[in-house]
């Protein structure tokens, strides 16, 4: 494995029952509080009473932005940014999924920044410091809880960018399964299927003797896709959800990348994507990573083969090691078919004509993946078969 330096500042408050610890939370930062939600699930759910109520407990001011899209927009990040300036913001509150979250990270870095938030995004300037934010999820998926990445959208200029800085860890998240038994059954879908990406994208990678690493990734699937057809059945099952839940933390807070550097080309081909057509983050990763997946076989095949042995449940009998592979990336792709997510681009009414375009968003900064490179001609082939 590869030399590495490892550091989560994040307080995870895990659990059934751990809404009742937010107040106690917060009051360590502040009481001038900025709470960040979307388009009103948490308002229909319940929750934002209940955030409201504690945070009332402790005389917090509180100001909000609400309305985060889902995909983030730049424009939103930069309304934050002022509302944390007119109003002395001290703490910031994420209560949502990814999207609240990840728009989060750019105000609490943008509140701080002298510059233009987007030149941070885009990796122009780096920030030195930033707002104390913290997180309630609502949604099991991408891990943002728990790491430093935030993916921000500008749509006048067609770029969805990720970015990270030690600054953009959440000071704690709260992740009670009860903010997540109101997910939608699509979106509980995608959540799943982003999950089950992270871990993906960190599995195909080129170092060697990670056993350790290689068998927690397992696991994380294994218990994806053994839960999920079960949550799927019953989506008010709290200790689904529960399970659910942990896994999208472990899927993305670092664990499984400690000594080796995942691929990530798949997300990076999704981010181009719905930078042109807003698309939910993992419905284009079910229909993309199979393609990948298939134009990676002569990189590493033995990677391919371990992933159908251990995860997928392939039988090696009679089979080369290509067969074999091919094999395993079916079962995935039918798998998450099976559980509901979409498996062509078609099915998001996407045609050849926007190919080349995308194709250029994603080579934007040069050829990219960590496993095998792609430049704009592969990036081209895999959206073509994925039409
Ligand atoms: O906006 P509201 O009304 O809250 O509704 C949301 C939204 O419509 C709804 N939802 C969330 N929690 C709910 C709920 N509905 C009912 N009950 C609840 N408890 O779900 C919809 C989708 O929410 P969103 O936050 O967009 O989903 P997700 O968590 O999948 O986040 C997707 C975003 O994260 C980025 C993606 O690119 C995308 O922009 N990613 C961020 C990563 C990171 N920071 O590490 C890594 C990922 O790979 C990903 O790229
Ligand atoms: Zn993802």
């Amino acid at each position: 494995m590869n030399p590495f330096v490892f550091k989560n500042p994040t307080k995870l408050v895990f659990g059934k029952g751990q809404n009742e610890e937010l107040a106690n939370e917060v009051k360590r930062y502040g009481k001038k509080v900025l709470v960040v939600y979307g388009g009103g699930s948490i308002k229909r759910n319940g929750l934002y009473d209940h955030v409201i109520s504690q945070l009332s407990e402790i005389n917090a001011e509180v100001t909000e932005l609400a309305g985060v899209e889902p995909n983030p927009r730049l424009t939103t990040v930069r309304k934050g940014i002022e509302l944390c300036r007119e109003n002395d913001i001290e703490f910031i509150l994420a209560v949502g999924g990814g999207s609240v979250i990840d728009a989060t990270k750019a105000i609490a870095v943008g509140a701080k920044y002298d510059g233009d938030i987007w030149d941070v995004i885009t990796k122009k300037d780096t920030p030195s410091s930033a707002l104390p934010f913290g997180t309630i999820l609502t949604l099991a998926a991408t891990g943002s809880e728990m790491n430093a990445g935030s993916v921000i959208t500008n749509w006048e200029t067609s770029q969805k960018v990720g970015w990270g800085s030690p600054y953009s860890f959440p000071t704690f998240s709260i992740l009670d399964p009860k903010n997540t038994l109101s997910v939608p059954e699509d979106q509980t879908i995608y959540g799943m299927v982003d999950m089950m990406s992270h871990v993906i994208e960190a599995y195909f990678h080129h170092a060697e003797n990670t056993p350790l690493q290689d068998r927690i990734m397992e696991s994380i699937l294994l218990t994806v896709m053994e839960t999920a057809p079960k949550l799927l059945a019953d989506l008010n099952n709290i200790e689904h959800r529960e399970t659910i839940l942990y896994c999208g933390t472990m899927a993305l807070n670092g664990i499984t990348q400690m000594g080796l550097r995942g691929d990530w080309a798949t997300h990076n081909i999704e981010h181009a994507v719905s930078a042109v057509y807003d698309i939910p983050h993992a419905g284009g990763l079910a229909i993309i990573f199979p393609h990948w997946m298939r134009n990676s076989l002569d990189e590493r095949i033995e990677r391919h083969v371990q992933l159908a042995t251990r995860v997928l449940g392939v039988d090696p009998e009679g089979k080369s090691d290509r067969e074999f592979a091919l094999e395993g990336i079916d079962k995935l792709s039918a798998f998450w078919t099976e559980l509901g997510a979409p498996n062509r681009l078609a099915d998001y009414d996407i045609d050849e004509s926007q190919i080349d375009r995308m194709a250029g968003i994603a080579v934007e900064n040069g050829e990219f993946g960590n496993f095998r490179k792609l430049n704009k001609d592969d990036v081209k082939k895999i959206l073509t078969e994925a039409l």
